[in-house]
């Protein structure tokens, strides 16, 4: 564990970096199969965060801005449903729309617990320096690590509950098996009396569905640009991203936003550090992100079948992106 000398009321506890998942093999993988893939997490360098804040600010990106209106006009509601709790978050990022609940829990009890789990830890550090800062009920004990050891590894259940906190609809850019696994381990951490908050958006309007995915001004599709830029320093790499097409469809069947990369032309790319060579077909694509879109109900059945008790629902006035409150129920 560190301890950050000039930061009080914080720990941060990091765990082995996950060496393997580091070495580029999911890209040599994903580029070397039949139908071209690239893991999604590579979306996210500096440059893609600053891209995504700018998807954030487009008029058609509402899932963003929906979560945090909800936020705004029930995080009190939330907290009363659940009373005192300690706010367990899974990928927290800068936690700004945590600060939120952060708050409506503060107005509720003398002292805040929360627990970031996220896997920069340096992240971990930078936000918890400005929340420190600014409430002085508030103690942290972050994780830098993945979600699967940071639940494995989370400190023994303080005098309170907790809350598993899951915002951002980042649950919809799971595959279904990864979904599953994923949300069976947040089950196995759960103590009686625990609660899961779930964010997720829902299905809409397949025109509303597309122009959030393709925005006018181009930041969605400089963002997935972007994944090639990335590999291009991280891997020393060749790729002209300008080459590409952006491609979102929606796939009313999957019920999911599908992303791609689409060859402008026949075309080469080679990253040097992974002796990986990649040739392109004019038209080929290649598979960068699913962003799936749920049924309230359905998810909640689902989630019934791993474990969870739906116990309340907050949505927005367009009924656009829910929150959702989960207790624990019995597994099927
Ligand atoms: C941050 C992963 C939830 O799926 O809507 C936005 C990412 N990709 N535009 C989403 C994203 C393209 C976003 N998540």
């Amino acid at each position: 564990m560190d301890d950050i000398g000039d930061l009080p009321r914080f720990e941060l506890t990091r765990l082995d970096a996950p060496g393997a998942a580091d070495d580029g093999a999911d890209v040599v993988a994903g580029l070397g199969a039949p139908r071209k893939s690239l893991p999604c997490r590579y979306f996210y360098d500096a440059r893609g965060s600053e891209l995504f804040e700018r998807i954030c600010a487009t008029p058609e990106y509402y899932p963003t801005r929906t979560e945090r209106a909800i936020l705004e006009a029930c995080a009190g509601d939330i907290a009363e449903a659940t009373g005192a709790a300690e706010l367990v978050e899974l990928g927290s990022g800068s936690a700004r729309k945590t600060r939120l609940l952060l708050e409506a829990y503060s107005a509720r009890a003398p002292e805040v617990h929360f627990a970031p789990i996220d896997v920069s830890g340096d992240m971990l550090v930078e936000s918890a320096r400005e929340l420190i800062a600014h409430y002085d009920d508030l103690t942290i004990r972050g994780i830098a690590g993945t979600y699967e050891d940071a639940l494995a590894a989370l400190h023994p259940a303080p005098d309170d509950r907790r809350m598993f906190l899951f915002l951002g609809s980042t649950i919809g850019n799971f595959t279904d098996d990864e979904r599953g696994a994923f949300l069976a381990r947040i089950r196995a951490a759960m103590a009686p009396g625990d609660f899961f908050l779930l964010g997720f958006d829902r299905v809409k309007d397949a025109g509303i569905l597309h122009a959030a995915y393709n925005d006018a001004e181009g930041a969605t599709a400089a963002f997935n640009r972007n994944i090639l830029a990335h590999l291009n320093a991280r891997f020393h790499g060749d790729f002209r991203p300008g080459r590409f097409r952006h491609v979102a469809l929606w796939n009313g069947y999957e019920s999911r936003i599908e992303i791609y990369l689409e060859s402008d032309r026949a075309q080469a790319a080679r990253l040097d550090d992974l002796d990986l060579d990649a040739s392109f077909e004019a038209g080929e694509r290649i598979h960068t992100e699913i962003s799936r879109k749920f049924e309230p109900d359905a998810l909640a059945a689902e989630l019934a079948r791993l474990g969870f008790a739906r116990r309340a629902e907050w949505t927005d006035a367009c009924g656009w992106f829910s929150l959702m409150l989960f207790g624990r129920g019995e597994a099927a």
